[in-house]
Parts: structure tokens; sequence; C-alpha cells
């Protein structure tokens, strides 16, 4: 949420933030800025808006300079304006900030420093935090610039409580920036006499493929030929160069309209990224070495507990199912955003697993450090390397899915469910799963990506359906077991990214109230696969159809019958029912994306939403 970046070195800095900006667009696109300094002084460019607008903006007033920082702003205080916009001046106005974060006691610092005569030209938490910095920067003796330069971040964040990713320079110390951050991720890139400091390695990694992910309370010191970090203490921090394991061309949409067609058509490989070298058919079982978890320490495991957010809290959903039906472990399913303001009890053989495409969401964070708080062993299941839950829990799993730009997560949830079932598999084999079983798990997941190569064969099809239905006035989501969250994921898609209310319910449940909604402008899309439960499903559509509620179904190839009672049926391959998840929400990603296309929306970048959310 937000995206900073920043550049030292010796190249002109403006197309450089530019592009990382760009890169970072799916972490806000309310408003964008650019602060450069260069030989005439400071430069600040910034518009409300779409970094089009930004760049406009930048091509006419050709602001100079090889050292610079930029934000692209999801709105947290303050609505979308140029004077919102992101990066803010000082009092004196030769400092600038750019901040991804809340300052939450913003307001009563406003107060002091407008007591003090301070002017605020915007009403955002952060032009206090620049504010402040410029002020003890003012008021400091200290004659190192750079060190005057931290002190003053120093001494401002003290006085802060909230969280923070934050880029600072002033114009009389050409050649510094400095970055802090706390709950709000940042790295610095280090390329050949030029440093970079952004909130995600994908707006540096065009440029240089080594960085140091910064822990909380770090402060960072840039020049273009060197990068100091220090702990708030003053102390060095410690300091891992990572390297990169993507490529400026894994995060470009290539021939794709859109980034989340190029990510639903990615499906067949990120699911074989995500089981590449996990799957042993000597020992008949998952391989899940990152866990750091031995077969005996996994049998006294005897509750798991999955939290996460969004699209990965319907992910944990479905592994509750598969954890229950395949591992008989008994699970839970928390929304992060609930779990770290509850009181859940846990005992030594809880087992927590964190559930987060970013790793960096910051309730899921939270979510987290409660459990670590409990002395629950804390696993991740992340797709961003080195991003914070990765390195702050006990271990974990990398879902391997590669970049995912689009703010509609598609290719993660997949994944994600994919590894929940390797869970699942390594612990039913623990328990009672014989390895003839466990033999057969294996040949179903790995006939999964083949079989999602013919659901996406289907897509003319479901872009005709979406079109038919396109101007609903909203949208039912039916499925029963593992497949009800699967129909929560099939109405998120279609809520973000068409803006057509649409809710997802147990496909009984109907009875219970959503069927006083059916009407002919409210289309219901029926997940009913092949599975115990089919007929019951057929029943509840009958019930849909008979008070003119169009279907749309959903179900495995050969269930020809449903085509009796609607023309809108998609098949999907048959595989076993605890598999069925992973292939019924692909044809669900497909209807919504056409369904927004259809209706002149802008898929990746969804009003109000954005990918990675820092702020509570
Ligand atoms: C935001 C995104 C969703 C995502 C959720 C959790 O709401 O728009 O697509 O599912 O955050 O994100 P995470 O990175 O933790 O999976």
């Amino acid at each position: 949420m937000c995206g900073i970046v920043g550049y030292i070195g010796n190249r002109q800095a403006s197309t450089i933030l530019l592009d990382g900006l760009r890169r970072l667009e799916y972490r806000g696109y309310d408003s964008a800025g650019v602060a450069l300094c260069g030989a005439s002084g400071l430069h600040i460019v910034k518009k409300a808006g779409r970094i089009d607008n930004l760049r406009q903006a930048v091509d006419d007033a050709k602001p100079e300079g090889t050292m610079g920082i930029s934000h692209t702003r999801w709105a947290t205080h303050g609505p979308a304006t140029d004077e919102n916009a992101h990066p803010h001046p000082d009092q004196g106005g030769k400092l600038v900030l750019v901040h991804n974060g809340v300052i939450e006691n913003y307001q009563s610092l406003r107060d002091q420093l407008a007591a003090k005569g301070h002017t605020f030209h915007s009403q955002t938490d952060t032009e206090v935090l620049s504010h402040l910095v410029g002020t003890y920067f003012d008021e400091s003796t200290e004659k190192d610039g750079a060190q005057r330069l931290v002190n003053a971040v120093k001494s401002a964040l003290a006085r802060v409580k909230g969280t923070y990713g934050i880029a600072v320079m002033h114009a009389d110390l050409p050649g510094v920036i400095v970055g802090a951050r706390l709950g709000s991720p940042l790295i610095i890139g280090l390329g050949k006499n030029e440093h970079f400091l952004a909130s995600d390695v994908a707006a540096v990694v065009n440029h240089t493929r080594d960085v140091v992910y910064l822990n909380d309370y770090d402060i960072v010191t840039i020049t273009k030929d060197s990068y100091d970090v220090q702990s708030h203490q003053g102390t060095p921090a410690e300091v891992k160069v990572s390297r990169v394991e993507f490529s400026a061309d894994d995060a470009e949409k290539g021939d794709f309209p859109h980034y989340m067609l190029k990510e639903i058509y990615e499906q067949p490989q990120s699911l074989r990224n995500a089981m590449r070298g996990r799957l042993s058919r000597d020992e008949c079982t998952a391989v899940l070495g990152g866990l750091n978890m031995s077969p005996r320490e996994l049998a006294q495991i005897d509750r798991i507990i999955l939290a996460g957010c969004g699209t990965a809290y319907h992910a944990a959903m479905v592994g509750e199912y598969l954890i229950e039906t395949l591992a008989r472990v008994p699970t839970e399913v928390e929304i992060a955003s609930e779990f770290r303001y509850r009181n859940v009890p846990a005992n030594k053989n809880t087992l927590q697993f964190v559930m987060s495409q970013s790793g960096e969401t910051i309730d899921t964070l939270a979510a987290m450090r409660e459990g670590q708080r409990k002395g629950i062993r804390c696993l991740g299941i992340v797709n961003t390397v080195g991003s914070t839950i990765a390195r702050e829990s006990d271990g974990g799993v990398y879902i391997h899915a590669g970049p995912e730009i689009g703010v509609a997560a598609t290719k993660t949830f997949t994944s994600q469910v994919t590894i929940l079932t390797l869970l699942s598999l390594l612990l039913g084999r623990i328990h009672h799963l014989s390895s003839v079983d466990g033999l057969e798990m294996i040949d179903q997941l790995e006939a999964l990506p083949d079989k999602i190569v013919t659901i996406l064969k289907q897509a003319d099809k479901i872009k005709t359906i979406a079109e038919k239905h396109a101007h609903a006035e909203g949208m039912l989501f039916m499925g029963r077991q593992a497949n009800y969250p699967v129909a929560l994921e099939g109405a998120l898609k279609m809520k973000e990214i068409s803006y057509i209310y649409a809710s997802g319910h147990p496909s009984a449940e109907l009875k219970h109230g959503v069927i006083a909604l059916v009407k002919p402008d409210m289309p219901s899309v029926f997940i009913a696969p092949d599975d115990a439960v089919f007929d019951k499903n057929v029943s509840n559509i009958e019930e849909v159809l008979a008070r003119k509620g169009p279907v749309i179904a959903v179900t495995t190839e050969g269930r020809t019958e449903l085509e009796r009672l609607t023309q809108d049926v998609i098949y999907v391959p048959d595989c076993p029912s605890y598999l069925t998840p992973i292939l019924n929400v692909i044809p669900l990603q497909l209807l919504s994306y056409y369904t927004a296309v259809a209706r002149g929306c802008d898929v990746d970048k969804p009003r109000n939403l954005a990918k990675s959310v820092t702020v509570e």
C-alpha cells in the first residue's frame, strides 16, 4: 500500500523513478510524485491520478537531478489530490519525504507544530513527519551532514506512533538519501555506482538483482557509492545481501492485454512450480523441508490454525477442508485482522500457518506475531521471497508463483491451495494415509496442470457467458463443502474488478435468505462438481430457475444433464473432490475478468484497492 522508489547515482533520476513507480503502481494509484535534487536545487512534481498523469507533468517540467525520491499513493488521510500527493516538503521547503504507512498520532503532532507557526498544505499524516524531521535537522549542530539527517530522522520517528517506510532527502545534502522502516517494507537495491530504495524489489529488478531487505527499526543511508544500515539505537544492523530470483521480464505483461489474464494463463506453470521437488514417489508423500519439522514433531500437532486476508483467507478455508478430510487434524481458519485481537487458546501442539501472497499484509503479519507471542510455532505460506513474513516466521513454504501484479489475486490462490494439498498429503501420510493413497494423490496432483490447460481453452465460451450477464444488477455464487470458499472467491473477484455486487454462499443456505434476492437480473453461479452433493446442488438450481433467476453452472465434464436446465454450463475435467477447488476457481476468474472487460473496468487497477495492504 503506497510505493516508494529512491535513486542516487550518475544517471538522470526521473526516468528511473517513473519506471520504478510504474512497477509499483499495484501498491496504490491515487496519486504519484517525484522530488529530484539537482544543480539548481530541489524540484517537486506531483499529480493526482495514475502515473501517466505524473509522467506528463514530468515531461513538461523536465526536472533535472541524479538523485531523487518518489511515491505512488493509496490514500489514507485526505483525498487523492495534487496537494495530498507525496513527496511532502518541510516547513522550510528544503527537506522532502515520502511515506508508506500511517502516523496514528499525527493530529496531536500537527497541533503542536502549528502552535509553533508551521503551515500545512495537505490533509495527510505524512506532512507532519516531514515537518518534524525538518525541524530536528534545522536545530541540529552535528557537523557531518549525513549523520545530521540520520539523527533528525531518528528523533522524529521517536515521537511517532504508527507504521512507516520512508525516504528523505535535503537540498543542502546532495548525495545522500535516508530511509527507515517500521511495519512497511523497504529494500536497498545495490548497483554499480548507484543505489536504490524501494518498497518492493519489482521496482529495481531491471537495474539490479542484488538487494538488502531492511528490518523494522532499521535506518539506512545511501550515497551513490555506499550504503549503511543502523538500528534505531545507532548500532550497525545485521545486513544480508540477497539475490532476486525473477527477472524484470517476469513482471511484464507480454502480449496479454492485462496482467490478470496473463496470470490466469500462467496457472499450469505456477502449479508445476509449487509442486517441483516437493513430491516424493519413493516415499509416497510430500517433502516440505522449509517447515523445519520432523515427522515426529508433525505427528504431535493436534490443532492447526490458518490465518490470512482476502483471497489468502479463502485459500485457507479450502485448506481447512483438505487438512481435516485428508489428515484428520482439527483445523480452524481465522481472518488475520480478527485473529490479531482475539485471545486464541493454544498449546505446544498447536501449529499456525499464515498465508500471504505479498508476505507484507500488516494484519497477517500481526496475526503471526501474536501467535509467536503465545509460543505457537508460526509458519508462512508466502509468495514473495524475502518478505517480512518470510523472514520472521519460524519456517514455511514458498509458493513460487512468480510476481503477481494484477491487484486481483488469481495464480496465487491456486498455488496456495496446492501447497495446502501437499501439506495435507504430508500430514495424512503421517497419520493414516497408506503409501498407495499417497501415490494416488501424487498422480492426481501432477495431472492438474494439463487439466487447467483444458479449462483455459474454453475462454471464448466463458467470455460469451460473461458478456451476456455483464450488466446484471448483482450476482450470487453458490458452492458446497470445499467449493463454498470457491464461491466466496468467485464473488470477491467479481466485486473487485467488475464492481458488480456479489456474494458467496453455501448452496443449501439459499433458502435461508438469499433466495429473496433471486430475480431475472440477478444470475446465480453454481459450482456443482460431480460429487456426493451434486444432486443437492441440482435441486438448488431448480429452485432458482423456478423464480426466474438465470443460472451459470460450473460442473464436471460428462454431467451434461445440467444443459437441460441452463444454456450457460462450463465444464471442468474430472478430478478427486479434494482437488475440485483448484479447477473450479479458474472459470470464475475468467468470468469476472471478461465481465470487467465488457463493463469497461480497469481490470488490473480496480478502484480503491491496492495489492499489498500495509496499513491496518
Ligand atoms: C489485498 C489484495 C488481495 C489479497 C489480500 C491479501 O486485499 O487486493 O488480492 O488477497 O490483500 O494479500 P496477501 O498479500 O496477504 O495475500
